[in-house]
């Protein structure tokens, strides 16, 4: 135990820690880094900050601990909730950890407590990373004779009274990651998931901010909870003046149940603080991913998806066909979706049965692998491992490995059921069969699809969720050990299951199962404020989106495409030669440009028209730049406002050059003088600051401009 105050800090960032009366200790500051204040500095502060005894309320000081308790007179969301299942009249159902001793260093606090009454003790852990994040989770131990029910275990980051308003996200099944803003009263507002996955709707922040904050200005405070199964996420602003964001994994009944001695371990709760805007917070993130995902540091390939181009019409010589178009527009990553494994000739049959079918691959898959490899290009593979078919050889044999709620009724799901995850012959099976592909074919990268909730499902009498998400993530672990360099795609029927739970194991999302560009402007800008952009899968479709019937030129297509992994989804070998010349004119652009993307910062300067949108990857260096302007609507005013380039470097001088390897991306008899011949040489201050006027234009246009650092003789540096 310690009565002194504790300082943490990395990247920027600060946290305050200061001992309490009442308990474990509070956390008095998130935020702004705050230097290296004296511990007498911080001693004297903490008099300007110690709280009174208000009227109507218990005759204590108001302290907020880390671990928010109702004992201590907290109104809000209990950090701890739990119950023994016979009542015993000895014990406290509320936990409360008065004493408490810690370890900390300079970006990390571990404390320790224990409710000897309660028969509870609690590890709760924050470490604040070189990026500027916090990361904070509990895990509880039952130290009591009988068994405890644990349910919830949340963490907890205070922000400001001055943060005011919320953003999170919601969404659907190709329309994910829709962006919600709101003022934050008092009360609680929760994002809850129970789909058993991460969920299309999981707001993958939740973000409290000064009043009118964007993407580069406000502060900001958001928070993640990095799990993929059922989750939540909440703000809570209470009428004593205590604001918060917390989050965890939700819990069904008597889903985790601990006995003596045994503990549950919460997910981590992300937190990223930026004071100019959601750029700076989603920068704290991207900085960080990348610093976990090793793999996704090679150069990312550019992907040729067979999904939209064939769907289960599976043919080795169409399929090679395929392959030579991809190969000839510059694809460098092949990869074979769905329906190609036993009995899948129709969504309705074969999961489960995961080896090759014999009669639409009667020499098995190599005979493709070697094309596609002799194209010089790798091969991928989709698997959607944790599902089944009730039309399968694996359903017919072991009816006991799927997962169910009750005896008679199991529902099914785009006609799919859930493997039991839990039962160790049904972990073990799909296991071998996954290593048996893997060890036959030269495959360097799995999308890993997932495409159903799971409702209703149990594993030996309790809810299944938590049981089932911890198997998925061993089986990500075991797949791994054994070959360290395969890549793995979180998919989930589109953006189902994007978290830095599955983010810790795998090196790219699918985004949306849409590649409408008009949709994928929004879906990809909001899910790029947690991952960064270079792990978000984006694949140019056919001219007609299959999701929404809509027609958009292929320059829009592309352009939207560029700043992330990109990729093509799309019959090639039915495009016409000027097509195919055209998109292999975008990958060759996306080749140039994909350093800035990978390791770029991410600029999103907020533009006064809801039509446009400006994305921008900066080098950390800040010599070059890319920015795509996407008008998605009809601009309100007849000559769009200025684009401000935001995240160059104001004493640098630039070179600004419109590139356009489409015709058809915009009205090209509308160009300004600039536009149509470019470049211009200026000042990197001018144009960030004041910026730059595009064309009269329309909806479903697209500018990219790609900028460098030029010497004082306009010499590109
Ligand atoms: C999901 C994925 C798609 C595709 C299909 C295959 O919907 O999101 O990209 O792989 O499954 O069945």
């Amino acid at each position: 135990m310690t009565d002194r105050p504790v300082h943490l800090s990395g990247g920027g960032v600060s946290i305050l820690l200061a001992p309490s009366p009442l308990g474990v200790p509070t956390l008095l500051h998130w935020g702004a880094d705050v230097g290296a204040p004296t511990m007498d500095d911080l001693a004297a502060y903490l008099e300007l900050r110690r709280p009174g005894v208000p009227h109507s309320a218990l005759d204590l000081p108001r302290h907020l601990s880390v671990l928010p308790d109702n004992g201590s007179g907290f109104t809000g969301t209990p950090a701890v909730e739990g119950r023994r299942p016979e009542p015993d009249p000895t014990r406290p159902w509320a936990p409360r950890f008065l004493s408490w001793s810690w370890e900390t260093d300079d970006d990390s606090a571990v404390l320790t407590s224990a409710d000897d009454e309660a028969g509870l003790a609690v590890r709760w852990e924050l470490g604040v990373t070189e990026e500027g994040l916090v990361r904070v989770r509990s895990t509880l131990t039952n130290n009591g004779p009988t068994s405890y029910a644990v349910d919830a275990l949340r963490a907890t980051l205070p922000v400001p009274a001055e943060a005011t308003e919320l953003l999170d996200l919601t969404g659907r099944w190709t329309r994910e990651r829709t962006p919600q803003r709101h003022p934050w009263p008092q009360g609680t507002w929760t994002r809850s998931g129970r789909h058993g996955r991460t969920g299309h709707d999981a707001t993958l922040l939740l973000v409290a901010g000064t009043p009118g904050f964007g993407f580069r200005r406000g502060s900001v405070w958001g928070i993640h909870v990095g799990w993929s199964g059922d989750h939540e996420s909440y703000a809570e602003r209470t009428p004593e003046g205590e604001c918060l964001l917390g989050g965890g994994e939700l819990l069904g009944p008597g889903e985790v149940v601990l006995d003596p001695g045994e503990s549950y371990a919460a997910p981590w709760l992300v937190g990223s603080f930026a004071d100019a805007g959601l750029d700076g917070m989603a920068d704290r993130l991207h900085r960080w991913t990348r610093r976990h995902s090793p793999r996704s540091r090679r150069t990312r390939p550019v992907v040729v998806n067979t999904w939209e181009a064939v769907y289960f019409d599976h043919d080795l010589d169409r399929l090679s066909a395929l392959a030579d178009v991809a190969a000839e527009v510059g694809a460098e990553r092949f990869v074979l979706d769905d329906g190609w494994f036993r009995g899948r000739r129709h969504d309705r049959a074969g999961l489960g049965d995961w080896t090759v079918d014999p009669e639409v691959w009667p020499a098995g898959l190599g005979p493709l692998v070697d094309h596609v490899r002799s194209r010089g290009m790798e091969f991928g593979l989709w698997v959607e491992p944790e599902m089944v078919n009730e039309d399968s050889d694996l359903a017919r044999d072991h009816p006991e490995w799927l997962l169910r709620g009750r005896g008679a009724r199991r529902d099914s799901w785009r006609f799919q059921q859930v493997l039991d995850l839990q039962h160790p012959d049904a972990y073990d099976h799909v296991r071998s069969a996954l290593l048996a592909l893997l060890e036959e074919h030269d495959i360097a990268f799995l999308k890993w699809d997932h495409n159903r909730d799971l409702v209703d499902v149990a594993h030996g009498g309790r809810p299944a969720v938590h049981g089932q998400t911890l198997a998925f993530y061993r089986l990500l672990d075991e797949l791994r050990e054994s070959h360290p360099s395969i890549e793995i795609e979180s998919c989930a029927s589109g953006g189902g299951r994007i978290d830095l739970g599955v983010l810790g194991r795998t090196d790219r999302v699918w985004p949306s199962d849409t590649m409408d560009p008009l949709l994928r402007v929004g879906i990809q800008r909001w899910t790029t404020l947690l991952v960064p952009p270079e792990l978000v899968g984006a694949h140019v479709g056919g001219p007609v989106a299959h999701t929404t019937g809509r027609v958009s030129p292929l320059g829009f297509r592309a352009a939207v495409a560029l700043l992330n992994h990109f990729g093509i989804e799309w019959d090639l070998t039915r495009a016409s030669p000027g097509e195919r010349a055209e998109v292999a004119r975008w990958v060759a652009l996306h080749k140039q440009l994909r350093h800035l993307v990978a390791e770029g910062t991410m600029v999103r300067p907020d533009h006064p028209d809801p039509a446009v949108t400006v994305t921008g990857m900066v080098a950390q260096d800040r010599t070059e730049a890319v920015y795509v302007v996407a008008v998605t609507d009809s601009p309100a005013t007849q000559t769009p406002a200025v684009v401000l380039l935001e995240g160059l470097a104001e004493e640098l001088r630039y070179r600004v050059e419109p590139v356009r390897p489409s015709e058809t991306a915009h009205v090209a008899h509308l160009d300004t003088p600039w536009t149509a011949g470019g470049p211009v040489v200026t000042s990197g201050a001018l144009l960030a600051r004041v910026g730059v006027r595009l064309p009269p234009t329309s909806p479903e246009s697209a500018y990219v401009l790609v900028v460098s650092c030029v010497d004082g003789e306009g010499r590109q540096r």
